[in-house]
């Protein structure tokens, strides 16, 4: 299989636009792999955010952060990636030993590194989606390292805006076996018509007992929360305007579209999962994570 990621080596695609919200992710994973009470642990994340000069100066570690959790960006969004990747991290974990999938589709996988760094059964294989140029900034940072992935591992460099679809058979994708999707931190960044093909795809490419997960925001969370602490400080403090890069035209109803498709649907907030694992950020006023929402599907077998 041609990896044509490898080709390009430039770091463009993670310095700026939607690319950059990469490197944002990899910094509060590599945070979060350093806290003592750690939810997740990425030791390749800290490499991501140094290798590019965006991130450089970000810090990648709780000393590095003064005011802690109080610190809107850093502490409390850092913590919610923090918790959102452990959540994910266990969700891909059960649906491959307990639910016996092998292929695995990351949809904008960015700087991800689950194909290095968590328990693969033999035999799967991890297919990762992103725009080209990031995924040549991951190769460069991994080959540097010298990580070996834990699975058969298939970068398809694709713009998710674009007829994505015929890629992932060409890859080697077997629509005919059992699937695991994750879109983590995507969907928000498309237009509602990607989405909805997205979720079309997803659908059409799955058989029966495949599992997806995926993030989504809900509407009003855009209207109501533009001048949240998060927000504000994530512009402030490191130059990302999140509200410009998100996508901002109505929404689909992606779960209600899934639910119709016939799958079996679970939406969860956030902070379900804090609760859960007693750790992670909790409600608080004018807060642009009470909108987020978090969603299991399954597809029933007959
Ligand atoms: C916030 S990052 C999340 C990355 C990864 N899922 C994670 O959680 O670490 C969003 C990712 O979506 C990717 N992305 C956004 N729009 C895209 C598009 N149109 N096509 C492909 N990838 C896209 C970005 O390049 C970026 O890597």
């Amino acid at each position: 299989m041609v990896d044509t990621a490898h080709r390009n080596t430039g770091v463009e695609g993670v310095a700026g636009g939607v690319g950059v919200t990469a490197l944002l992710v990899a910094a509060a994973r590599a945070i979060e792999t350093h806290r003592p009470d750690s939810l997740a642990r990425d030791v390749f994340a800290e490499h991501f955010v140094l290798a590019a000069p965006a991130s450089a100066g970000w810090p990648i570690h709780p000393r590095q952060v003064p005011e802690g959790d109080a610190d809107p960006l850093w502490g409390r969004f850092a913590r919610y990636f923090g918790l959102r990747t452990r959540v994910l991290d266990d969700f891909l974990m059960q649906s491959v030993h307990a639910g016996g999938a092998r292929q695995v589709v990351l949809l904008g996988a960015g700087l991800d590194s689950r194909a290095f760094r968590l328990d693969w059964p033999p035999g799967c294989v991890i297919f990762e989606i992103d725009r080209e140029e990031v995924l040549a900034f991951k190769h460069q940072v991994l080959d540097g390292l010298s990580a070996a992935p834990k699975a058969a591992r298939v970068p398809v460099p694709m713009d998710l805006r674009g007829d994505w679809a015929g890629a992932l058979p060409g890859a080697g994708f077997d629509p005919a076996a059992p699937s695991v999707w994750l879109v983590e931190g995507l969907l928000f960044y498309l237009p509602p018509a990607a989405e909805t093909y997205l979720i079309d795809t997803v659908d059409r490419l799955s058989r029966a007992g495949s599992a997806l997960a995926f993030e989504v925001k809900l509407d009003k969370d855009l209207l109501e929360y533009r001048d949240s602490p998060l927000y504000t400080a994530t512009k402030h403090q490191i130059g990302i305007d999140l509200l410009d890069l998100f996508d901002r035209e109505p929404r689909p109803d992606s779960a209600g579209n899934l639910t119709d498709k016939g799958w079996s649907t679970s939406v969860h907030t956030p902070f379900d999962f804090t609760r859960r694992h007693r750790r992670g950020p909790l409600p608080e006023q004018n807060d642009a994570l009470a909108g987020n929402r978090w969603v299991f599907a399954d597809k029933p077998r007959p």
